[in-house]
C-alpha cells in the first residue's frame, strides 16, 4: 500500500528539522532530511577539492553528486559512502559553499530522483524508521512544490527572522556549551543570506506550494508544533 508523504518546507532555522523528526518518530514513520542530501554532496565535493563557488566547476560537483551513496540508517543521521557525516554536514564551511550545489540542475535532478524512490518506499533501506513505515516525513525547500506534488500532507512552515536567528544562536550554544563566536545579527545575517539565494534561484525556488498549510512557529513551542502537524495527519489518513 501507499506510504502517507508529508511534505515540509520552508526558510532556514524555520524549525523544519526538528519539527519533522519528531512527526516521524511519533507516528513511525520514515524521515528524509533533503537538505542533508545537499550538504552531503557539498561534503564529497569539498573533501576531493572541489571547490563548488568556482563557476568552471559545475559538471565536476554535478559527477560526484552522481557517484554519492547517501543514506539514512537511523532516524536523524546521515551517511556518506557509508561513512556517518551528521555532524560533518553541519558546518559553517559547507553552508558556504553550498548555494552552488544546490542551484545545480543535474545535481537536483540526481537528489530529486532519489528522494521520491526513498518517498515511494522503493529504496526501503534508505528509511529510517523501525520497520515498513505507513508514511514517510520529508523536509526542504521543494518537497511540495517540485519533488512530492501529490504529498497527502504539505505543510510550509515559517517563523520571525529574530526569532529563527535566536533559536539558532541558542542551539549552537547548547551543542559547544559556550557563547558561538558569531552574534545573533551575524546569524540573522546568514539565514537571510541563504533565504535570498534559495527564493531566487532559477531551478526549484523556496516557495510555498499552493495547497500548502502555513505553519507560524514563531510563537509556539516545539511540541505543539509537532502536535499541529499530528492532528492534520489524523485528519486525512
Ligand atoms: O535544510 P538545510 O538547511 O539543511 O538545507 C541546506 C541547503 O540545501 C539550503 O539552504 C538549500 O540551499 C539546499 N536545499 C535545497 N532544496 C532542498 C533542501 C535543501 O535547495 N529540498
Amino acid at each position: 500500500s501507499r506510504l502517507f508523504r508529508i511534505a515540509i518546507d520552508g526558510p532556514a532555522a524555520s524549525g523544519k528539522s526538528t519539527t519533522a523528526k519528531l512527526v516521524a518518530r511519533r507516528l513511525n514513520f520514515g524521515y528524509i532530511d533533503s537538505g542533508a542530501m545537499y550538504r552531503a554532496v557539498t561534503l564529497k565535493c569539498l573533501e576531493n577539492g572541489i571547490d563548488p563557488t568556482q563557476k568552471n566547476n559545475d559538471a565536476k560537483v554535478a559527477k560526484l553528486a552522481s557517484e554519492a551513496s547517501i543514506r539514512f540508517p537511523r532516524l536523524g543521521s546521515v551517511e556518506l559512502d557509508g561513512r556517518d557525516v551528521s555532524s560533518l554536514i553541519r558546518s559553517s564551511e559547507i553552508v558556504r559553499a553550498i548555494a552552488p550545489v544546490a542551484a545545480n540542475p543535474s545535481v537536483r535532478a540526481t537528489l530529486a530522483q532519489q528522494q521520491r524512490d526513498l518517498a515511494s518506499g522503493a529504496t526501503e533501506s534508505g528509511l529510517s524508521s523501525e520497520s515498513q513505515p505507513k508514511g514517510v516525513v520529508m523536509d526542504g525547500r521543494d518537497i511540495g512544490t517540485v519533488i512530492l506534488p501529490d504529498a497527502e500532507l504539505k505543510v510550509y512552515i515559517i517563523a520571525d527572522a529574530r526569532i529563527r536567528a535566536q533559536r539558532r544562536f541558542d542551539e549552537l550554544m547548547a551543542k559547544q556549551g559556550t557563547a558561538p563566536g558569531e552574534s545573533v545579527d551575524d546569524i540573522a545575517r546568514d539565514l537571510a543570506a541563504r533565504d535570498l539565494a534559495d527564493q531566487t534561484r532559477k531551478i526549484s525556488p523556496l516557495k510555498k506550494a499552493e495547497d500548502a498549510v502555513v505553519l507560524d512557529t514563531s510563537n509556539c513551542t516545539i511540541e505543539e508544533q509537532v502536535d499541529s502537524i499530528e492532528r492534520l495527519v489524523h485528519s486525512r489518513m
